[in-house]
């Protein structure tokens, strides 16, 4: 950052860089052909389909897993399907040696690593007078210690690379307070990841692209609870709950070459719910 207009005035050795090399035609920049992405939180939900989209596009794609072994059924069809490699992983997050395991296995397998989709997460919507450290400390360490794990060990390998782009899948949460649950561990959990993440984008300048996906309420295991159902629709402009397949072309578009110039960006998909 300059602070006066005289050391504005400084060229600074290798500025401007040059333009990415990728093709002008928008449909070719959603192309992943012969990409890797990693997906966290795979086997369902909004990781699943963000997996499929992955493939569709052309991608070879990594699943990750933690309990639901779903995951290596859907793998094996989405290899048959789009032809591409696609392999599942069993992983928990929230243990630092397994996610450096894991990395090192899907660079074994597939070489590198374009995009890392650190989606996996959890909660335990409770107030804070009502939860258990035990139950605070689960939250943290999925969701707070299982993106930065995921970070930490997928950027060694964008740094070694000379490329990557992490993306990291928070909420909605981490930008207001939910109602009328009151959830608050899980909400910092997310406004953690969404600040951690727009960090990285600095961070990593030189060789990586950082953003984050903040999503409304989708219908997942994880979307509105019988508690929340009702006031998910009345805030919703959309007066719904998202389907996973209209996520799908978000993480496309920030894991393909249509977003080159985008970094450290949080985008809300939420039907509108965070308007009011
Ligand atoms: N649905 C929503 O309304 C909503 C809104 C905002 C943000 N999100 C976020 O979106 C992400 C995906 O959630 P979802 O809605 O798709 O719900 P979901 O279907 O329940 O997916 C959560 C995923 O996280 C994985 N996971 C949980 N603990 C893990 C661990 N210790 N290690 C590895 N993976 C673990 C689960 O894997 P296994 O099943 O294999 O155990 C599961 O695939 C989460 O980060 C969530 O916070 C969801």
């Amino acid at each position: 950052m300059s602070m006066t207009t005289d050391d504005c005035t400084v060229v600074r050795e290798g500025f401007p860089r040059p333009f990415p090399d990728t093709p002008s035609k928008v449909l070719e920049q959603f192309r992943l052909h012969g990409k890797v992405v990693v997906v966290t939180g795979a086997a369902d939900g909004i990781g699943l389909a963000v997996a499929d989209a992955m493939a569709e596009a052309g991608a070879n794609v990594a699943l990750w897993y933690n309990s639901n072994d779903a995951a290596v059924q859907r793998s094996q069809e989405l290899a048959r399907e789009y032809s591409i490699k696609a392999l599942a992983y069993k992983v928990d997050v929230s243990d630092a040696a397994q996610v450096q395991k894991a990395v090192s296995e899907v660079v074994h397998d597939f070489q590198k690593i374009d995009v890392f989709i650190a989606n996996a997460g959890m909660s335990i919507s409770k107030p804070i007078l009502e939860q258990t450290l035990d139950e605070y400390r689960k939250q943290m360490s999925v969701n707070v210690d299982g993106v930065v794990f995921c970070a930490k060990y997928a950027g060694e390998i964008f740094r070694r690379q000379g490329f990557g782009n992490l993306i990291v899948t928070s909420s909605m949460s981490g930008h207001i307070v939910n109602v009328p649950v009151d959830q608050p561990v899980y909400n910092a959990t997310k406004a953690y990841v969404t600040h951690f993440a727009k960090s990285l984008a600095r961070e990593w300048r030189d060789f990586a692209r950082v953003n984050i996906v903040s999503p409304g309420f989708f219908d997942t295991k994880m979307g509105a609870g019988p508690l929340a159902l009702n006031e998910a629709y009345r805030m919703s402009a959309m007066g719904r709950q998202g389907h996973v397949k209209e996520i799908k072309g978000l993480y496309l578009y920030l894991a393909s070459d249509a977003s080159t110039y985008m970094t450290g960006s949080d985008v809300l998909i939420d039907g509108g719910y965070v308007l009011p």
